[in-house]
């Protein structure tokens, strides 16, 4: 695993990911399933159906790599990157078997440091898909730009980013946006336990930075990433899929 360079911490950086460090509250969170992480699975597996075999896939904020292991079971992978901040969640993701329906025939590798600048040393055309679940928003909105060009950069002519994530409301701000997701967790996420569910308050208003669903295609648009579809959505997380244009 690579670390993460030194140096002071942007605004939004692993740094400030401290829920992540140990990867148990999060576990019990995919566990509870309130954040959807089965029905997306299932919607990942679906979308790859029609993928061409032999997929190199880049999953960016992998976490312990549940939803890249569910979601790619029944498709051939030939490489998979995980990309992550946490320690405990990368060494969790390698007890895993490794993801695609033919095991052996796929190399795994995991980088972890802050997956602004790790995604910078890959190479362009290097990938089928870029998966990106639950991560993205954790990006000021003046970085996910630089993000979404090197999402871009590395996926081959026609190949398709998978995007799960929050989303605001159109006209919804930030703070609309995570009183009522702060609601949810509050009243329904309860089989956490009552510190448990304020550490993930606590991490939502210092770390969540959700765009709207305009936003969203806009950042899209703008890197050239094409054909945005809304493939699943509850009234606050989604998940879309885009293709880099054989022409950019
Ligand atoms: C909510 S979890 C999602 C994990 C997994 N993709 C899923 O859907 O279950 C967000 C993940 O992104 C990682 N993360 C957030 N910001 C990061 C950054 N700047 N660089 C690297 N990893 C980051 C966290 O460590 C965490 O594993």
């Amino acid at each position: 695993m690579k670390n993460q360079p030194h140096g002071e911490p942007p605004l939004s950086s692993p740094a400030h990911q401290a829920m992540f460090q140990n990867w148990s509250l999060f576990d019990r969170i995919v566990a509870g399933n309130w954040m959807h992480h089965q029905e997306l699975a299932t919607a990942i597996a679906d979308c790859l159906a029609d993928a061409p075999s032999d997929l190199r896939v880049l999953d960016i904020g992998s976490g312990d790599g549940w939803i890249a292991n569910q979601g790619l079971r029944r498709s051939a992978v030939r490489q998979y990157v995980a990309l992550d901040a946490s320690a405990d969640a990368l060494n969790r993701l390698l007890t895993r078997p490794v993801p695609g329906s033919n095991a052996t025939a796929c190399q795994r590798e995991v980088q972890q440091g802050d997956f602004l600048t790790t995604i910078q040393d890959l190479p362009d055309n290097g990938f089928d898909t870029v998966l990106s679940s639950y991560a993205l928003h954790h990006l000021h909105a003046d970085q996910k730009p630089l993000m979404f060009s090197h999402i871009h950069r590395v996926l081959v002519p026609n190949g398709r980013l998978i995007w799960i994530d929050s989303y605001r409301d159109r006209d919804e701000t930030r703070t609309q946006y995570l009183t009522r997701l702060g609601q949810f967790i509050s009243e329904d996420w309860n089989l956490l336990r009552p510190e448990e569910r304020q550490a993930t308050l606590d991490h939502i208003w210092s770390s969540d930075f959700p765009e709207t669903e305009a936003q969203m295609l806009a950042l899209l648009e703008t890197s050239h990433l094409s054909g945005a579809t809304n493939v699943w959505r509850d009234a606050y997380f989604g998940m879309w899929t885009a293709t880099k244009p054989s022409s950019a």
